[in-house]
This record gives C-alpha cells, sequence and structure tokens, in this order.
C-alpha cells in the first residue's frame, strides 16, 4: 500500500506535532483535520481503540483521503484505569492541564503505588472502510509537584520507568524513542509503510 498524503483526524496540535514528527521520514504529506475544518466527531467508544476507530473512519468519509487517528490517555492504577479515555476531558473546555494534573494528585492521595502508563491506540482507515488498528503502551511512576514544560498533556506528572526524568523534562526525541505513541507507530508503520 502507497499512502503520499493522509489526514490526521485530530484537532489537538500537540499531538498533530509529534504525529507529523514521527512520519517524516516517510515522505507522507500530512494535513490535520483541524485545518480542513472537519467536524470533531463526539468520542462514544468505551475503549482506546474504539474512539480511534470512530475519529478516522468520520475523516476518512469526509476526505476521501487516508486517515490516521490516535487516541490515547494515562491510566493511573490506583485510580482504576482514570483518567483512560477520559484523559482529555478532565482538563475541561478550556484544556487546563495543570487543575487535570492536580486532580490525578488529589485523588491519588498517599496511595503508595504510583504506578500508571500512558496507551495509545493509532487507526488508520481507508475511504473504502477498512481500518486497521495498532496499540503501543508506556509504563512509568506518577510524580509530583510536576516537572518539566516539554510535551503536552500529563506529561509533566509522568516519569517512565528506568529514567530519572519525566517526559515533560525529556527533550522530544528521546521521548518518541520510547513512548506509547511511539510504540503503537512502529506498528503501524512495519504493517503499512515500510
Ligand atoms: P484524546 O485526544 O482523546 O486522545 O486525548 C488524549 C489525552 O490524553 C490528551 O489530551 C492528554 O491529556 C493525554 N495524553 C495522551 N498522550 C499523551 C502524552 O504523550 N503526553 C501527555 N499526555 C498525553
Amino acid at each position: 500500500m502507497t499512502i503520499t498524503k493522509l489526514v490526521i483526524a485530530s484537532h489537538n496540535a500537540g499531538k498533530v506535532r509529534e504525529i507529523g514528527e514521527l512520519l517524516a521520514p516517510y515522505g507522507v504529506e500530512v494535513v490535520s483535520a483541524g485545518t480542513l475544518g472537519l467536524p470533531e466527531p463526539e468520542e462514544t467508544g468505551s475503549t482506546f481503540a474504539a474512539n480511534a476507530e470512530l475519529k478516522a473512519r468520520a475523516a476518512a468519509a469526509a476526505t476521501g483521503l487516508p486517515a490516521l487517528a490516535d487516541d490515547s490517555g494515562l491510566a493511573v492504577d490506583a485510580l482504576g484505569g482514570a483518567p483512560g479515555i477520559y484523559s482529555a476531558r478532565w482538563a475541561g473546555d478550556s484544556k487546563d492541564f495543570a487543575a487535570a494534573m492536580a486532580l490525578v494528585h488529589e485523588r491519588m492521595g498517599a496511595d503508595p503505588d504510583r504506578r500508571g502508563r500512558f496507551v495509545c491506540a493509532l487507526t488508520l482507515a481507508q475511504p473504502g472502510g477498512e481500518v486497521r488498528t495498532f496499540e503501543g503502551t508506556v509504563e512509568g511512576d506518577m510524580v509530583w509537584p510536576p516537572r518539566g514544560s516539554h510535551g503536552f498533556g500529563y506529561d509533566p506528572i509522568f516519569q517512565p520507568l528506568g529514567h530519572a526524568v519525566t517526559f515533560g523534562e525529556m527533550d522530544p526525541d528521546a521521548k518518541h524513542a520510547i513512548s506509547h505513541r511511539a510504540e503503537a507507530f512502529r506498528k503501524l508503520v512495519a504493517a503499512c509503510f515500510e
């Protein structure tokens, strides 16, 4: 399958930038759903994969181009997997991630189990209806206070296992080497771009 142009079905500028960087070596031209003014479908799925699939299908149908959607989030063991698929929604309409990180910290309290993981489901949908979904995860510990100003979302309170810095403190290349999104991408690229 040769894909030269695809739509990234996301309105999140941080994600669009990261996905663009990850696909750059494959000579794929990317355009974002936000730039095209596509409506954002409601995320009614109960799993990361279901939400990635509905976003990718909607963008492929609207544009006639292959579409790539990611649904991702933070799952904290001490919170029974929350915020999970609600990770973006915990930040509210104003996308206040300082508040969302504070909420994670407050709800975890003094629980000795600090373990969590970022999860990413990545779906490539063809305009004809075919979909393929790939998943990646990265394990880490939740830290407080937040550290670092790189990345986005919950990066400043997530310290990947085996590292002494948070995703917020890592330079983007170091994060891309180990992130949940990078793992899902490696699987996608191996299956669809190589
Ligand atoms: P989605 O747009 O519904 O997939 O929302 C995913 C949300 O999960 C983002 O808005 C972030 O809050 C969080 N998230 C996903 N990936 C990352 C990451 O790499 N770093 C920090 N937060 C992330």
